[in-house]
């Protein structure tokens, strides 16, 4: 796991968020490994997600969830941007309208709070003439004038007969939303079963996938993480929910015309040995995007319309060396050792070699060994100026030009690697 995180670190935007779900077993580890990788400084928050809804006997002492680790690549910029929850129907259900209000449901507030400011400390005259002041060792939590502006706007509620305490009125048509925090319940998350029966309506069968997350899991980790636009990567996408939850998300979006967010989906085969032919990405996770993407008949036999989007489905596959060997690009190599070396770039020209003067240690690329390439170099350091050479051929080119201030070096393997071996 420390090259994968170490690879999510790289490819996380500045303003990026990784979220990692892992069970009793590994936490400890991981979130070492978190910390190794990302650094305390990053870390949001260890949020529990209630996977089971009925009580695991099996074990001494049972297993009700998991952990969402929570690290930010910038944490004072999640604080500043990160999202909220939308209201659930319980939420929703709070907000009421006995005073048919036309700014429609709202809730009341409480405006007094605790401690003592002087120019929170007014009193105020309720509708029926009532006088009311702070309770003791409290004040207003608001000054006079905003509280007389809240009031003229019908902001203020003094209960049904207007004699009551004023409170404050929140209207459902302004909320943005609850604040996430670290306990995410089944009620609102969905647990493993809720996971199991999406797949089985989907592909129609359970055993499609064994661990699958539940769609209103990813979902809540898209509202906290994302704002529309963005893209999401999942490099261990099992079933595919992340894909699921980013295109419920932009059906939504759609309709209130923001830019949809992007997914990448990343993961193995699962073949084994045993089974050969197991190909979870293709049959479990590509086909569930296809069908909630384009729709599809639901096990019960209801047509389900798409989410709507469209993806492609790739396959990486290992090229073999020998293949990459005819594919090198000379000025990607070129590039790369004026990197490595000087730390500049100087433009490419084709050719066979090329040389960059830096002020103590020329550097020297010969794309090939050849006569005329060998005269050239010798050529240039005759000026007795230390160079290094790298070459395909380190030690074909010193058996041609051996000269004690030259150092030949082979094309270091970290390039081999990632342009190919050369020639
Ligand atoms: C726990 S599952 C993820 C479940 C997923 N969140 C869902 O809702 O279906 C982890 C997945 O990562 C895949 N995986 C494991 N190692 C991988 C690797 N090195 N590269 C890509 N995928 C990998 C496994 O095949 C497995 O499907």
């Amino acid at each position: 796991m420390y090259r994968r995180l170490t690879l999510a670190k790289d490819l996380l935007a500045e303003d990026g968020v990784i979220v990692v779900s892992i069970d009793d077993n590994e936490i400890f580890h991981l979130g070492l490994l978190m910390q190794q990788v990302f650094g305390e400084r990053s870390r949001i928050a260890t949020c529990i997600w209630q996977k089971r809804y009925s009580r695991e006997n099996r074990e001494a002492i049972g297993d009700a969830h998991e952990y969402l680790l929570v690290y930010a690549r910038d944490p004072e910029r999640f604080k500043a941007q990160r999202g909220r929850i939308p209201l659930g129907e319980k939420q929703r259900a709070l907000y009421k309208n006995p005073d048919n209000d036309p700014k429609g449901a709202w809730q009341s507030v409480s405006i007094s709070a605790q401690g003592y400011r002087p120019n929170q400390m007014y009193e105020i005259v309720a509708p029926n003439g009532n006088r009311h002041v702070p309770p003791e060792g409290r004040c207003w939590s608001l000054i006079e004038d905003e509280f007389n502006k809240l009031r003229k706007d019908g902001r203020i509620y003094f209960g049904a007969k207007g004699d009551g305490v004023p409170r404050r009125k929140y209207y459902l048509s302004e909320a943005d939303g609850l604040v996430p925090w670290t306990w995410w319940p089944h009620e609102e998350v969905g647990h493993t079963d809720e996971a199991r029966k999406e797949i089985q309506d989907i592909l129609g069968t359970q055993t499609a996938f064994d661990t699958p997350k539940p769609v209103r899991l990813i979902e809540r980790i898209l509202y906290i993480a994302t704002r529309p636009g963005d893209l999401v990567l999942d490099f261990f996408a099992g079933s595919g929910t992340t894909a699921h939850a980013v295109a419920k998300l932009n059906h939504e979006a759609t309709q209130k015309s923001l830019p949809p967010r992007r997914y990448i989906l990343v993961s193995s085969t699962e073949a084994t040995v045993d089974r050969p032919i197991k190909n979870v990405c293709r049959d479990v996770c590509a086909e569930r995007v296809r069908r909630i993407v384009q729709g599809y008949k639901n096990k019960k036999g209801k047509d389900i319309a798409g989410l709507g989007g469209s993806f492609a489905y790739l396959r990486c596959s290992r090229i073999p060396l020998g293949r990459l060997h005819t594919t090198i690009r000379h000025d990607q190599v070129w590039v790369a050792l004026q990197q490595l070396h000087a730390g500049i770039v100087s433009p490419y020209t084709p050719g066979d070699l090329h040389a960059l003067e830096v002020s103590d240690v020329d550097l020297y690329y010969a794309a090939r060994v050849s006569p005329p390439v060998i005269a050239a170099l010798e050529k240039r350091v005759r000026r007795k100026k230390s160079a290094v050479v790298y070459t395909w051929q380190p030690g074909l080119m010193r058996q041609r030009l051996a000269c004690d201030h030259i150092v030949f070096e082979k094309i270091p393997d970290v390039l081999a690697a990632r342009f190919g071996g050369g020639r």
